[in-house]
């Protein structure tokens, strides 16, 4: 059923980007290059890369004009670590990449624009992949050292800041296509559990940071955006589905949202991995244990929950714990999209978000990412979008409104059809189509964009 009603006064309204989706640009003023410039350097995924993407980083006016155009209240970017420091250290600083952020940035609070910053979106400087990257726990620190730069030289115009991009996903990506694709040679089983390990503490260690050092002058919030699908039991009247779809949701949210919201790993994922681990014939499970110290350290550091969400699943005992397991399922019947894993069921935004609410102590929560994408010959008349934002977002509007879910923003992926990653420029998710046929990438918009306009006009859906 369809809800009327509006978000609260002052509640935020974006669309979403990331630095190597869009910026190109690729090795332009001594940038050095990302884990994803070597990646794509080698003819994969249709011969697509980031070399030029979307060339944001030679349009800063129109990438702002259109943002104009749109009437968002912030602009969700990121910032390329191998842009503003070469080699990942700060033993030599890029200030032209420096720069670049600084234009950018101006140029939003000039258009009063809030600028929410990403500081880690995938794009790893390939000097920290050669001494072990993610693997590597001394990564923890040199992120820390990043993120110091960046407070320092940004803190007083940037008051959003968020920590690590999708740590679940990136984690998969790291392990299972870059292996495949870059002969770098990641262990299964084991490894994903240790990069997810590091990404934790190297947030909670930018957090600290901000927290002592910044906070009191610069008073901005800091958090990290997690990403979850919705798991729903493929049978809802069979127990054992309904333990699938828990124990699944676990290891999605839970992995990075229980040691940040609630302190440790949670005992889900302990038990099954220590089961599985020793079942594998291993002395003691895959999954690393925090000491009480570390537990105590990463616990709370949050300012607000920053969630990207597309779409559900629905899970049996079959195929449950992505990682250990089959792919997880859709309902047929569900409405598809461009991407293989993203089908239109709005229904899941509003049951985790009240997960959200209940699992981890209603904490605010800002939508830092949803969206749908296309394939295929352009069109313009993208009802599939508007549909999709009419559907979610009112969802979303249910769980604020009657279930009294702390939902302060909303950000759209995307603002322009950008490099979907491992699919290249075939899926498009922009609110904008870019030309590419065209040397200068026009961005044009497709009818969603006057759409979602409509609905941040309207602050939601009035009577
Ligand atoms: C997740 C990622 O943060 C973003 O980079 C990606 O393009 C979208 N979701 C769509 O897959």
């Amino acid at each position: 059923m369809y809800h009327y009603g509006t978000f609260p006064q002052g509640f935020s309204w974006g669309v979403s980007s990331s630095a190597y989706q869009i910026e190109g640009a690729w090795n332009a003023d001594r940038k050095g290059p990302s884990i994803w410039d070597t990646f794509t350097q080698k003819p994969v995924f249709n011969d697509d890369n980031g070399d030029i993407a979307c060339d944001s980083y030679n349009k800063i006016e129109e990438d702002v004009a259109i943002l104009k155009q749109l009437k968002v209240t912030h602009y969700r970017f990121s910032i390329s670590w191998s842009r503003v420091l070469p080699d990942g250290t700060t033993k030599h600083i890029n200030e032209a990449g420096i720069n670049y952020y600084h234009r950018l940035v101006d140029a939003l609070l000039a258009a009063n624009i809030e600028p929410h910053v990403t500081l880690y979106h995938w794009d790893l400087p390939q000097a920290l992949q050669d001494t072990g990257g993610w693997e590597n726990e001394a990564i923890v620190f040199k992120f820390r050292d990043y993120a110091d730069l960046i407070f320092s030289r940004f803190g007083h115009k940037v008051k959003f800041w968020i920590t690590i991009n999708e740590p679940y996903n990136h984690v998969l990506q790291m392990c299972l296509f870059v292996r495949a694709f870059s002969g770098i040679s990641l262990r299964p089983g084991t490894l994903p559990y240790i990069v997810g390990h590091h990404l934790i503490k190297a947030h909670a260690e930018a957090w600290h940071l901000y927290n002592d050092t910044y906070r009191a002058s610069q008073k901005g919030i800091i958090s990290i955006t997690i990403n979850s699908d919705w798991t729903e039991p493929r049978n809802p009247y069979k127990q054992e589905d309904i333990d699938a779809a828990r124990r699944v949701l676990q290891f999605y949210i839970g992995w990075f949202a229980h040691p940040i919201f609630n302190g440790d790993y949670n005992d889900i994922m302990k038990t099954v991995i220590r089961e599985r681990s020793l079942a594998a014939g291993l002395p003691k499970s895959r999954l690393p244990e925090f000491s009480l110290e570390e537990i105590k350290r990463i616990k709370g550091t949050y300012d607000y929950f920053g969630f990207n969400h597309y779409t559900t699943v629905l899970t049996s005992p079959v195929n449950y714990g992505k990682l250990q397991g089959a792919g997880l399922i859709a309902d047929r019947t569900w409405l598809d999209s461009g991407s293989s894993w993203l089908k239109v069921s709005p229904f899941g935004f509003r049951k985790i978000l009240n997960f959200i609410k209940k699992e981890y102590g209603n904490p605010p929560i800002i939508i830092t990412e949803n969206g749908i994408s296309e394939r295929g010959p352009f069109n313009l008349n993208d009802i599939h979008r508007s549909y999709y934002y009419e559907k979610y977002i009112n969802q979303m509007l249910k769980a604020y409104l009657l279930d009294d879910v702390d939902i302060r923003g909303f950000t759209a992926w995307t603002l322009m059809d950008n490099l979907e990653w491992a699919t290249g420029f075939e899926e498009r998710f922009g609110l904008f189509y870019v030309n590419r046929s065209d040397p200068n990438l026009p961005r044009v918009p497709k009818a969603s964009a006057a759409f979602y306009t409509t609905l941040i006009n309207c602050n939601g859906f009035p009577d």
